[in-house]
């Protein structure tokens, strides 16, 4: 796995386009708003003092891993706060860009899959709050263990975002269906939790009917295994898949049939 995913970082770098070679308006834009590290991160001070108070935090919690590595022994886990914050947290760069996405765009309707301790949830919930009321989004998120859904349920309410999470317990391959099921349609469905190149593809194509035509799909670490890799192209091949923005740590797919059939790879470092 560590190979796979150093051979690819590698292989990203090199390949990856250069922003004054890019021809799609669409994607030229994207990168000037929200993949370009921005300059002004005083916004996202209070969420990333909780991401500082989650990776100090010693405290021991005992947890099952429903995710890609999980069998037996992935019953009952202990770890600290600390390790798990480690382990799971999407680093800010990426959640920044998340969420920049779901503002700029004025997304409104988003599912993530894997909420873990809440911090790109949060990162979510804060874009939706600048540009809606509560009342007028609808984001949900799944996380499969309820110790480290009260964790991330502690986080929502200290940030006072609690009123624009609909917080779902439960394994995806059961909860994904009644959750897409009371949507009519999704603008951004995020995949970050069970990285196998089998569930990433089911997600997927159970996602893919509450698609429409400005909607953007993000899928974690298309890189952190062979197969997650191969569930990456084969995304990028369908037929409703148009363009595809690879930022080797997470990739966008978008369905806007205006415009050609692209795939890009940009540098987000
Ligand atoms: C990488 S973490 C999510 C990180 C989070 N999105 C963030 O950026 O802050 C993945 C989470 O998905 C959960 N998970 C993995 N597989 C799952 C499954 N099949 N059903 C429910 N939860 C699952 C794990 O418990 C873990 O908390």
């Amino acid at each position: 796995m560590k190979f796979h995913y150093l051979k690819h970082f590698i292989k990203h770098y090199f390949t990856a386009t250069l922003i004054d070679v890019l021809h799609s308006p669409f994607v030229f834009t994207l990168y000037q708003t929200c993949i370009k590290k921005q300059k002004d991160l005083t916004a996202f001070n209070e969420i990333e003092n909780i991401r500082s108070q989650l990776l100090e935090n010693k405290s021991i919690i005992t947890y099952t891993d429903l995710g890609a590595g999980s069998n037996l022994l992935s019953k009952n886990i202990e770890k600290s706060i600390s390790q798990l914050a480690k382990a799971h947290l999407k680093p800010a760069r990426i959640a920044q860009i998340i969420h920049c996405i779901v503002l700029n765009y004025k997304y409104r309707n988003v599912i993530e899959l894997g909420t873990s301790l809440g911090v790109t949830s949060s990162y979510i919930a804060s874009a939706l709050k600048q540009n809606f009321e509560s009342n007028e989004v609808n984001f949900t998120t799944i996380e499969g263990s309820s110790a480290i859904k009260q964790i991330a349920n502690e986080q929502f309410t200290s940030l006072k975002l609690s009123d624009y999470i609909n917080s779902v317990e439960g394994n995806f391959n059961e909860q994904l269906e009644p959750v897409l099921n009371s949507y009519k349609n999704v603008d951004v469905f995020f995949v970050d939790g069970n990285h196998t190149y089998e569930a990433t593809m089911k997600y997927f194509e159970k996602a893919l009917p509450f698609a429409h035509n400005d909607s953007v799909f993000i899928f974690d670490d298309i890189y952190w295994s062979s197969g997650m890799t191969k569930a990456w192209e084969e995304i990028k091949q369908h037929s409703k898949v148009h363009q595809t923005v690879d930022l080797f740590f997470i990739g966008l797919v978008y369905f806007r049939t205006e415009q050609i059939r692209q795939h890009f790879k940009l540098r987000v470092i």
